[in-house]
């Protein structure tokens, strides 16, 4: 923590590296389980509020070198934005954690991405800080966001998507290995991160495609248009859709079955006209 600039330069790289990420995420999405399931192989079932932030390190050997992590495992509820705040500077990497049974808990992740902005201030230091978000409570039953949004969210925004379960414990390894490797490629560029590492193959506009067709309530709303819609609007509003839908076009998650979908609502509409 004391190294301003803990990743260095690619030539003489030390051998230790310290770096340091932070947990960020609404109340009670079980950001601290995820790193007590990690560091100390165990799940606690009762929910005990994090005061302000907790701190703790963890050291590991990879490809060669000793990674010293010191993990930052912030509060997630309102009241202690005044103890957290001053965390978010110098950080190489974020967890960003929701529970996937919790709607309001996903939706909350741009406010979170926001908060951090607002600390940090200069916005290429945000543009080098690795995100990983964590779709947690994959155990629990009653799911209210499912894998395909949660990815399409997190690779629409060029950061890496997980499936976890602190609860279980899977996915968490998968996870944090994937961060530290992921470290480490950042410490060997520079400190700066790769844009090709981070490329997606769609666009938010693709992205919000999908979505859009995934939770509209009604064919209207799937495909975006009126109920008093003639014909031609909706083969217009279908042939916008499908141009940026079409799988040939569109590797995003969930590109095929939202072009099924859209299919689907354009003949259902037509044949009532
Ligand atoms: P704050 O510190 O208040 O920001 O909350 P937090 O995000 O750290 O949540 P915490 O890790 O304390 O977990 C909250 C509650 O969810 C606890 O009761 C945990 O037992 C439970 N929990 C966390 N992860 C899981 C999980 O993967 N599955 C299930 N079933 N419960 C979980
Ligand atoms: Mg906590």
């Amino acid at each position: 923590m004391s190294n301003p600039n803990p990743l260095g330069r690619k030539k003489g790289l030390p051998k230790s590296l310290r770096v340091k990420i932070i947990s960020m995420g609404d109340a009670e999405v079980g950001k601290s389980c995820l790193i007590k399931r990690y560091c100390e192989k165990r799940f606690v079932n009762k929910y005990l509020a994090t005061i302000g932030i907790d701190y703790g390190v963890t050291k590991l050997h990879l490809r060669d070198r000793e990674l010293k992590v010191n993990i930052f495992d912030m509060a997630g509820h309102p009241f202690f934005y005044e103890v957290r705040n001053e965390f978010y500077k110098d950080t190489q990497a974020a967890i960003l954690v929701y529970d996937v049974t919790n709607r309001t808990s996903f939706e909350s992740l741009n406010s979170w991405l926001q908060e951090m902005r607002n600390e940090i201030g200069q916005p290429q230091k945000i543009d080098n800080v690795l995100f990983f978000v964590c779709a947690n409570k994959i155990d629990r039953g009653n799911r209210m966001v499912d894998a395909t949004e949660g990815r399409l969210w997190a690779e629409s925004n060029s950061f890496q998507y997980f499936e976890t379960s602190a609860g279980s414990g899977e996915g968490v390894n998968e996870m944090f290995q994937a961060l530290f490797n992921s470290l480490l490629d950042l410490a060997e560029n520079g400190g700066r991160l790769n844009p090709v590492q981070v490329k997606v193959g769609f666009t938010k506009e693709q992205a919000d495609a999908i979505v859009r067709i995934k939770n509209g309530r009604d064919n209207y709303e799937k495909l975006g248009v009126h109920h008093s819609a003639t014909r031609e609007d909706i083969n217009k509003a279908y042939r916008k859709l499908a141009v940026l839908l079409h799988p040939d076009k569109n590797v995003a998650p969930g590109s095929e079955d939202a072009f099924k979908a859209l299919v689907n609502a354009r003949t259902a509409l037509l044949r009532n006209r």
